[in-house]
């Protein structure tokens, strides 16, 4: 697809919008509803290429799944229930939940199975993965891999480990405790915290489990080799899309939005608690639990003034996939804003931390970088007025999205390529901000 262009920022606004569904739980309910026994059907799932991708591998694996326009119904065939011919291919696109959740599924494999994905995905670490995998009992080919295209085969003798996750990562985490689910016996894990909606799902689904937490760190004990019966769940808006939302509302001037139905898990929802601290207004209304995830409408005015932030490193994980927008109100900050022990930034789709510096230098905002720090000297009064190319940038969906509000809120003339990056986790993206916002993108 070619670049797309900006070169208007929007005019004020007063909108209330949804956007698209969850993707951390469009994807974990794919896998859930695989290993379940009989049918799950989910309502507003995720239609982005991520989730796709899962139920792509997942039919390849031998898993009915029936797909409709607002609809998706799964028939699992239980725990370690596949049903495969030899040399299948696993394709996980651009999605490193998907590769990494899908691997424990795949450990009683009696045959390689490969797994492969785009090059942003495959330049991403998966010893992660492959180490606790391998002290379950499973086999990875080549042996000294660290990255897919990878092979996995399993075992007949899988034992539960005890594991220790300390970079505040729910994909290490969740690997581990799908893993659990073939091993005999208890798994424990001892966590720092993150996103928690694996063990939700643990506890929807009524898998035996035991989590106890204390201020840094959970301990989780998961009993292995239960089945279990299928769930229905109907899918919460995602508070990474909304996040481009809110911050478009808080740079642009005079301007209000309700984004509607937003799972605001307090794993989740670091991003407010941060824009809060630098002086955003934003509030939830109509606040309800469903199936352990809190679900609000999240509200949200245009700043005058916004402070600058020595922002709490507690907050890293529940706002890892936010950073780069909030970097965008940083640079609009009073003041110098410091973010540290961020080094899991560069662990993503691209090297986040060092592009996020470098587009705000594009900017005109002076950063100082390190490898795992930023400091952002924030200008109240910026203004972009230059041209602002943004490639190579391995088709990150958030760089992308991040440089298309930039454009909106704070001008230049931006020239922006990939856009289709953004199909990977919200394909209404550009959708939304036509029409409700009246942006002129071409
Ligand atoms: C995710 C966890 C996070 C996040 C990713 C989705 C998940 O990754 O960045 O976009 O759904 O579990 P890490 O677990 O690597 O921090």
């Amino acid at each position: 697809m070619k670049p797309i262009k900006i070169e208007n920022k929007i005019n004020n606004f007063s909108q209330k919008i949804n956007v698209d569904a969850d993707k951390s739980i469009s994807i974990r309910w794919t896998l859930f509803a695989s290993q379940a026994i009989g049918k799950s059907t989910a309502y507003n799932l995720l239609m982005s290429e991520d989730v796709l991708c899962a139920i792509k591998c997942l039919k390849k694996l031998g898993i009915k799944v029936n797909l409709s326009r607002n609809k998706c119904e799964i028939f699992g065939n239980g725990v370690n229930g596949f049903k495969y011919k030899k040399n299948i291919i696993l394709n996980a696109g651009n999605s490193g939940t998907l590769g990494r959740l899908i691997l424990p599924l795949l450990i009683r494999s009696p045959v390689k199975i490969k797994l492969i994905g785009d090059k942003s995905l495959s330049k991403r670490d998966f010893t992660r993965i492959i180490d606790p995998l391998k002290k379950f009992g499973a086999t990875f080919f080549p042996k000294k891999s660290s990255k897919i295209p990878i092979y996995i085969k399993g075992s007949d003798f899988i034992r539960p480990i005890n594991y220790l996750e300390n970079k505040g990562s729910a994909q290490c985490k969740s690997a581990v405790m799908l893993a659990a689910l073939n091993a005999p016996g208890k798994t424990t894990i001892k966590a720092k915290k993150s996103r928690n909606h694996t063990e939700n799902f643990f506890e929807n689904l009524n898998i035996p489990i035991k989590i106890r937490k204390n201020k840094n760190f959970d301990f989780i004990e998961v009993q292995g080799q239960k089945n279990f019966s299928g769930l229905n769940y109907k899918i919460p808006g995602d508070i990474s899309s909304s996040a481009f939302f809110i911050v478009l509302t808080i740079l642009s001037k005079n301007s209000k939005l309700i984004i509607k139905n937003i799972n605001i898990n307090p794993s989740r929802d670091g991003i407010i608690k941060i824009l809060k601290k630098m002086g955003a207004k934003i509030l939830y209304n109509n606040i309800k639990i469903y199936k352990g995830e809190k679900i609000a409408d999240i509200h949200v005015e245009s700043s005058k003034f916004i402070k600058s932030i020595n922002c709490p490193t507690n907050l890293n994980s529940s706002a890892i996939d936010e950073f780069l927008i909030i970097f965008l109100v940083a640079a609009k900050a009073n003041g110098v804003s410091y973010f540290s022990n961020l080094e899991e930034l560069n662990q993503k789709e691209s090297k986040r931390l060092n592009l996020g510096s470098k587009i705000l230098n594009l900017m005109g905002i002076k950063t100082q970088l390190t490898n795992n720090s930023i400091k952002i000297y924030g200008k109240p009064d910026l203004q972009i007025k230059k041209k602002c190319i943004i490639k190579d940038y391995l088709g990150d969906h958030r760089i992308m999205a991040m440089c298309t509000i930039a454009a909106l809120s704070l001008g230049g003339k931006w020239e922006i390529h990939n856009p289709d990056s953004i199909n990977t986790s919200f394909p209404s993206f550009f959708k939304i901000l036509k029409k409700n916002f009246g942006a002129k993108i071409i």
